[in-house]
């Protein structure tokens, strides 16, 4: 009699010519000290073991059902190449930007304005087939490459809008204005998408609290034990994100990792529960856990190993943890208003 076993995605996936990563065990793991109360996620020896069987190198096509909710580690060029027509709700896209970084061991250096819209336009070619009628695209970019972007940009979409968020933390320029601020560029494909605008609304607190004479009614705005606020709708400008640093739950050694905030507003706006959500340039993996958090379907890619690790660690953590910072009762908070949301009895 056959025993009974437990189901193994990761084997599965290898008999069918998914190729799991394998790392070298021998890898010394950094050992970095770390103040007592830095919360960064870091990866021990005894998680890349456990994590490594989570992700997976592609090289035969695959259906929908075996991609979802799974974090693919190769050039997303070449991993997009097995993927079905038309899977995709929303893309959210977070390339390198044209600077010259490091991401583990990859390094870019800064390319021509027009060598850059290039490179854009031969990533960009391959996802457009993943697309359907009523998919969103959300592309981030720094304020220099949001001129090739948008001119790549509007050769495949319908250009929405472009939002731009302040980065609390600027680099200091000696002859020019401190940079702090980024872009991202709202896509359509058609004029047929979603958008859900009850579901991205900002509570802020109000400072001038208008009292309606007639009916003596506050106007727009309500009382809590955490003060006096108004719900409004957010606009194309968002001064409420933090960039992750060192004593945040979601933090990581990611270079650039987006908000958790972020992906939540423009995953809760342009897509369902149950929409399939896929970020190509994955990082550290915000959209994926953001995409669990919120209940979506998510498909991540990565070419770093170390990021795609750091990717499943945080998936596995959403499993115990919900709460994305700054969304608490289905609305926004203002920056630094954690102890309004405490007061507010409800936290
Ligand atoms: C700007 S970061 C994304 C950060 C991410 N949004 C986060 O919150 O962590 C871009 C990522 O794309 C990855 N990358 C660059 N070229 C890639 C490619 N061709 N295929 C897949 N990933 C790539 C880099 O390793 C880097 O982690």
């Amino acid at each position: 009699m056959k025993s009974l076993r437990f189901y193994n995605f990761a084997d599965e996936l290898e008999r069918r010519r998914f190729l799991p990563i394998i790392f070298s065990m021998k890898r010394i793991e950094r050992s970095r000290p770390r103040a007592p109360r830095n919360r960064t996620i870091t990866l021990s020896s005894s998680d890349r073991r456990r994590l490594t069987r989570k992700i997976f190198r592609i090289s035969f096509p695959v259906s929908l059902s075996e991609m979802l909710d799974r974090t693919f580690c190769g050039g997303m060029e070449e991993v997009v190449r097995f993927f079905p027509s038309g899977c995709v709700d929303l893309l959210f896209l977070d390339p390198p930007y044209n600077l010259p970084k490091s991401f583990h061991r990859q390094k870019y250096r800064r390319l021509t304005v027009q060598q850059y819209g290039e490179w854009m336009d031969s990533w960009l070619r391959p996802l457009l087939r993943l697309l359907k009628p009523s998919s969103s695209i959300y592309c981030c970019s720094d304020w220099r490459t949001s001129i090739p972007v948008a001119q790549v940009l509007e050769k495949y979409f319908r250009i929405q809008n472009r939002i731009t968020w302040e980065r609390e933390k600027g680099r200091g320029a000696k002859r020019n204005w401190k940079n702090c601020s980024e872009d991202i560029w709202f896509c359509t494909m058609t004029e047929r998408f979603v958008f859900n605008l009850g579901a991205v609304k900002i509570r802020r607190k109000v400072l001038a609290p208008y009292v309606d004479p007639e009916t003596e009614r506050p106007k727009d705005w309500h009382a809590s034990q955490g003060g006096k606020y108004r719900t409004t709708h957010p606009s194309n400008l968002w001064t409420d994100l933090t960039v992750p640093f060192w004593s945040m739950p979601e933090n990581t050694d990611h270079p650039t990792q987006k908000p958790e905030k972020l992906l939540a507003r423009v995953l809760l706006a342009s897509s369902e529960k149950g929409g399939v959500i896929l970020d190509p340039f994955l990082g550290s993996g915000t959209t994926s856990v953001v995409a669990k958090k919120l209940g979506r379907r998510y498909i991540g890619i990565e070419r770093e190993k170390e990021y795609c690790l750091l990717a499943e660690k945080r998936l596995a953590l959403a499993d115990l943890d919900k709460t994305i910072q700054g969304f608490h009762e289905n609305v926004f908070w203002e920056r630094n208003s954690l102890p309004e949301q405490r007061r507010s009895g409800r936290k």
